[in-house]
C-alpha cells in the first residue's frame, strides 16, 4: 500500500477557506470571550493555529498582551499575517507540543498497522508490536512535561483543541479499517486511555497557567449524527471531576454550531471557568490533578 497516511493527515490540519466560512462563528466566539473577561492584562490562546476561530484584531485591540501557543509555528505566523498584525508588539508566538509523540513514532505505528492489515504473514507478531508500541507511547505521554508556568497568563482560551491533539493514531487505524472493510478494535481501547491522560494533562497545565478566566470549547458531537467526539469526551469528563471537587468555578456556558467543513459541522459547548485557588490549596489537599 503506497499511501502515506500520516503525511496526508498532517496536511489536513489546515482547513482551506476556514477564515471566510467561520466568520459568523468567529464573531460569536470572540464576543463571548470579550463579554466575559474582567481583566484585560493578557490572554493566551492554546492551539491557536491560524486563529480562524477567534478574531485576533479584536483581542489585540482589547488586551495588553496576546500569546499564541501551538505546535505549528508556520500556521501562527500565517495567522498574524492574515490579521495584518505581524508588527504588533502586543503579540507573542510560542511553539509548543502538548503531546510529545514524534513524527517518526507515528510512521513506525503506521508501518506496523499496514503490515497487520495488508499482509498475510506475521499477524500475531504485528499485533503484539502494535500493542507494545501503544503502551510505550502511553508511558511517554504520561511522563511528558507539560507546564506553562503558574499564573503565567491572566486569561486563556482552549477551543477545539482536545479532539485534535491525539488524532493520528486513531485515524491511521480507521483508514485501514475502511480500506479493508474490517471491524477490528484492537488499538482503540488503548488510544482512548491515552486520550484520558492527554485531556487531564492539558486541562491541568492550562488551568494552572491561568490566573483569572478560562474559555474552554469542545465538541458535543457532529450535527445530525449520533455519538461523541474522542478527546472532547475525556476533556469534559476531566472538567466535571474538577467541578465536583471544587477545584474550579463555573461562570457560564453556551452552545454554538461550528461550520468546520461543508460536510461536517460540530455542536460546540463553550464554558467560562476559573480555578478555585483557596480550595485547590487548602480544602482538598488529597485531590491531585497535577500534570503527571
Ligand atoms: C482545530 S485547530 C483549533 C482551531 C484553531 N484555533 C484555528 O483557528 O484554526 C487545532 C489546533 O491544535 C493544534 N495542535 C494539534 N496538535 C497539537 C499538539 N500536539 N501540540 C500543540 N498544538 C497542537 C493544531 O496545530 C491546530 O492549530
Amino acid at each position: 500500500m503506497d499511501l502515506n497516511i500520516f503525511d496526508e493527515l498532517k496536511k489536513l490540519q489546515t482547513i482551506a477557506g476556514a477564515y471566510k466560512e467561520w466568520s459568523s462563528y468567529r464573531h460569536k466566539v470572540t464576543e463571548y470571550i470579550i463579554n466575559n473577561t474582567t481583566d484585560f492584562e493578557s490572554i493566551a490562546i492554546f492551539g491557536a493555529g491560524k486563529c480562524n476561530d477567534i478574531d485576533l484584531n479584536i483581542l489585540e485591540s482589547k488586551f495588553e498582551k496576546v500569546i499564541l501557543i501551538d505546535i505549528d509555528m508556520s500556521s501562527m505566523k500565517e495567522g498574524i499575517n492574515q490579521y495584518s498584525l505581524v508588527d504588533s508588539n502586543k503579540i507573542e508566538l510560542i511553539a509548543c507540543d502538548f503531546l510529545g509523540i514524534e513524527d517518526s513514532e507515528y510512521r513506525d505505528y503506521e508501518y506496523l498497522v499496514k503490515k497487520y492489515f495488508f499482509t498475510n504473514t506475521n499477524n500475531l507478531s504485528s499485533r503484539h508490536k502494535i500493542l507494545s508500541l501503544l503502551d510505550d507511547l502511553t508511558a511517554k505521554i504520561n511522563k511528558y512535561p507539560l507546564a506553562f508556568g503558574e499564573d503565567a497568563y491572566k486569561n486563556s482560551i482552549l477551543i477545539g483543541v482536545h479532539s485534535q491533539i491525539n488524532v493520528y493514531l486513531q485515524r491511521i487505524w480507521s483508514i485501514c479499517l475502511q480500506i479493508t472493510g474490517e471491524g477490528d478494535n484492537l488499538a482503540i481501547e488503548k488510544i482512548k486511555k491515552m486520550n484520558d491522560i492527554v485531556a487531564k494533562k492539558l486541562n491541568a497545565a492550562v488551568i494552572e497557567s491561568t490566573k483569572d478566566k478560562l474559555f474552554f470549547g469542545y465538541e458535543m458531537g457532529m450535527e445530525g449524527q449520533y455519538g461523541r467526539i474522542e478527546g472532547a469526551i475525556q476533556a469534559e469528563h476531566d472538567l466535571e471531576l474538577r467541578l465536583e471537587s471544587g477545584l474550579i468555578n463555573f461562570s457560564s456556558e453556551f452552545k454554538l454550531l461550528w461550520p468546520f467543513k461543508s460536510d461536517c459541522k460540530y455542536v460546540m459547548r463553550f464554558i467560562c471557568i476559573s480555578k478555585n485557588k483557596v480550595l485547590e490549596d487548602e480544602e482538598f489537599p488529597n485531590v491531585h490533578f497535577d500534570a503527571q
